[in-house]
């Protein structure tokens, strides 16, 4: 349920709803937009013992609400998920970065602008690191994507470096001023990473490990939360819900391609996921084209048609020497075609009236 209050009420009139709501022991998460305050109402736990309504919305809790001082409007929300949906939340989620290289030292994600993030797949060793960001940030990019932790479908492939991966992240980042954005696998690690990244990436095959997502809902890192590479959108959704449910608002989106019966592409990008989850949601989402296509000589288009259908960012692979990759070779662009796709991409921003930051 959503309570929808007017635009004159008080902050008393709203500690009284949340009072209301705690009788009732349901639990209340507030948005304040710049044009209206929101009030979700998701029910919690029922304490032993307790006879009453609680934790149930009914329709004797909806009249009384409406009639509290300050209350506009009450209503169910039709979604299962709420505080990710747009109905609670209307106005765009801007999620804020800090990073040196940007002249006001801090991206926005979820605005008017377009964010790149570039990198390697893994982090594989000091050089390979230092050459692809250096190469992508002077290309434009403002964040530094690439694993320590990897996930790997055999278990003798690569698992990544671990802490000294994460350790030559935040070298990079000193060195050239972005934001770096790098996975965490498991609860365990989720404070080890936090003290490195600015962006913790949950990746498609954990978008269901609900004690990841409990823990990263705990903390108050921004979460990249990729689409889970069976998940539908409602899936999707109500896997950011889990971590919006634990207090963590900073969370933004990542459309990586599904699984479908096609196998000329490693996924299937989905891009029609791009306008529908604007739609639903007021998250920012960014598309991974190196992923969704698994082949580097699409990936520069599947960036182009993200961009005009809406996405807030595109994260990208980007190999110095893509032969040579201990992951994900074949869908790493190389520097030049990074060069090369920067500008293009500048331009469909610009015909989609935004600009890259
Ligand atoms: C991402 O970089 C993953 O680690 C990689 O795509 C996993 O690939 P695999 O499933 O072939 O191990
Ligand atoms: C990645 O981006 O490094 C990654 C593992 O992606 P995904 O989870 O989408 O496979």
């Amino acid at each position: 349920m959503i309570v929808i209050m007017n635009a004159s009420c008080s902050d008393s009139d709203i500690e009284n709803v949340f009072a209301f709501l705690h009788k009732h022991h349901l639990e209340g998460h507030l948005s304040r937009g710049i044009e209206r305050t929101v009030i979700g109402v998701l029910g919690s736990p029922v304490p032993a013992g307790y006879a009453g309504i609680a934790g149930s919305i009914d329709s004797t809790i909806e009249d009384t609400l409406i009639g509290l001082a300050g209350v506009e409007d009450v209503f169910r929300v039709s979604k299962p998920y709420k505080l990710a949906s747009r109905e609670f939340h209307p106005e765009n989620t801007v999620i804020e970065i800090s990073a040196a290289c940007v002249d006001s030292g801090t991206v926005k994600i979820g605005g008017e602008d377009v964010v790149m993030m570039a990198g390697p797949c893994t982090v594989e060793t000091e050089a390979q690191l230092m050459t692809a960001a250096q190469a992508v940030r002077e290309a434009g990019a403002v964040i530094l994507r690439g694993g320590a932790f990897k996930p790997s479908t055999s278990p003798y492939g690569f698992r990544g470096m671990g802490e000294e991966g994460l350790k030559l992240l935040t070298k990079a980042r000193d060195e050239f001023g972005m934001a770096i954005v790098t996975e965490v696998l498991t609860p365990a690690d989720v404070a080890l990473v936090s003290e490195y990244a600015d962006i913790l990436q949950i990746g498609t095959r954990n978008m269901q490990n609900y004690m990841l997502l409990d823990e990263v809902g705990r903390g108050s890192k921004p979460i990249m939360l990729k689409r889970g590479m069976s998940a539908t959108l409602e899936e999707w959704l109500l896997a950011a819900e889990y971590i919006l449910a634990q207090g963590n608002p900073h969370v933004m989106l990542c459309e990586r391609g599904i699984r479908t019966f096609e196998k000329a592409t490693r996924n299937t990008m989905d891009i029609s996921a791009i306008p529908l989850v604007k739609k639903l949601s007021h998250l920012p989402i960014i598309a991974d084209p190196s992923q969704g296509t698994g082949r580097r000589d699409i990936v520069g288009a599947m960036s182009l048609a993200a961009i005009a259908s809406g996405v807030d960012g595109l994260l990208i692979e980007v190999h110095p020497n893509p032969e040579e990759a201990l992951k994900d070779g074949a869908q790493s662009l190389r520097i030049e075609q990074f060069q090369d796709l920067m500008p293009q991409a500048v331009m469909v921003a610009q015909a989609c009236n935004r600009q890259f930051i």
